[in-house]
């Protein structure tokens, strides 16, 4: 038999998007950008981590699933700031512990706090060199189950982060993410674009995948206790289905991460519609016609795409957020050949298996109320 100790690390990427973190406040919208990664596993201890960057800080959060608080459970994060990869630490390579009772932590903002089942981590990591996006981090983190003597990682499952950085995971650090809050409010799905929709915060495609020009879309949204309502008017002075692949089509695409759990693969909440502007729907991941009502309608210039999409794996509140991406497909010459692709937030062109860069959509019932006084 292997013994899994003698296998090469592979060393894993996170993308890791900017946004700065105040440790300690209600930063669960910008945590809500994050790509988010589970290690340990069912019969070690399940831990996910998200990390953030701003100039001189990688903010880590850490979630711990350990019942049983213990002395010496911890969470251990190491950082090769030149993601040099070397054997033997440089001046640039560090190491922190966060001890879940508190005592000689070190010297970083940081929050520690017990949750149902385990506890979250909560860091501000000094760097000392200016990050800048497209720069590469090397990264792990370890987590120690005292009371049943089991550590886990992320990357080196050989454990030798405190003296070797060779077999750290890579963070690659990448632009902010678009959030935008949705309102409260039920349209009728038949592609004509009824009052409901007037209040509505709208985003726009403008992440180019594939190509540089094409074919665009403006893109409202609602949602209600049940469903998620788009209505999409995409600009298109040429339709064709002429491909028949449905990806090539003239069409859109709506991708969802329920739980906004920004994984790598797709996750049983997360799906993938694509709808032509003949409203020919196809489907990847947990998306299927029963949960899908759309309506097409060609209009001067293009199309408009309305759609409804029930909820089933969470039940939206206010303040929920949900891992969110649109897609316009363009055959610009009409010969059956994509020749655009442009998206709201995900550039990587991966968004039908990997949930990671989708942007988020933020619940509301009203408007967050801007700081400027009124009249
Ligand atoms: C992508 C295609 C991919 C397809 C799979 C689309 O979103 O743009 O490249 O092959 O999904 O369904
Ligand atoms: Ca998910």
């Amino acid at each position: 038999m292997v013994d899994p100790q003698r296998l090469p690390v592979l060393i894993q990427r996170l993308p890791v998007v900017n946004g700065t973190v105040e440790v300690g406040g209600q930063q669960d919208v910008i945590w809500g950008t994050a790509a988010g990664t589970a290690f340990g596993g069912e019969d070690a201890v399940p831990a996910t981590f998200k990390a953030l960057w701003d100039e001189h800080h990688l903010y880590v959060l850490v979630s711990v699933s350990d019942p049983t608080r213990s002395q010496g459970d911890r969470v251990e994060v190491f950082v090769d700031e030149n993601n040099g990869k070397t054997a033997s630490y440089e001046a640039d390579d560090a190491a922190y512990a966060f001890r879940r009772h508190g005592a000689g932590n070190e010297p970083v903002r940081f929050r520690l706090r017990e949750r149902a089942g385990g506890y979250e981590l909560e860091a501000a990591i000094p760097i000392t060199r200016t990050l800048v996006s497209g720069a590469e981090v090397g990264f792990d983190v370890r987590v120690t189950d005292a009371n049943r003597g089991t550590v886990v990682a992320w990357n080196d499952f050989t454990l030798d982060q405190a003296t070797d950085t060779s077999k750290f995971g890579t963070l690659s650090l990448v632009g902010p993410s678009h959030v935008a809050e949705v309102l409260r409010g039920t349209p009728v799905v038949d592609g004509e674009e009824d009052p409901v929709w007037a209040g509505a915060t709208e985003i726009a495609t403008n992440t180019w995948v594939l190509g540089r020009s094409g074919s665009t879309a403006r893109v409202k949204t609602l949602w209600d206790a049940g469903k998620l309502y788009v209505f999409a008017h995409v600009t298109d002075t040429l339709l064709s289905k002429a491909s028949a692949n449905p990806w090539e089509q003239d069409s859109v695409e709506v991708f969802l991460d329920q739980d906004n759990g920004k994984m790598s693969q797709y996750q049983p909440d997360d799906g993938q519609l694509r709808v032509n502007y003949e409203n020919t729907q196809t489907f990847g991941g947990s998306a299927t016609a029963a949960r899908i009502v759309s309506a097409t309608r060609v209009v001067p210039g293009g199309y408009h795409v309305e759609l409804a999409i029930t909820f089933d794996a969470i039940e939206p509140r206010e303040g929920t957020l949900i891992g969110f991406d649109f897609q316009v497909n363009d055959d610009g010459l009409g010969n059956g050949v994509r020749s655009s692709v442009v998206t709201w937030n995900d550039p990587t062109g991966e968004s039908f298996r990997n949930t990671s860069r989708f942007g988020v959509l933020k619940l509301v019932r009203q408007r967050a109320r801007s700081s400027v006084p009124g009249p």
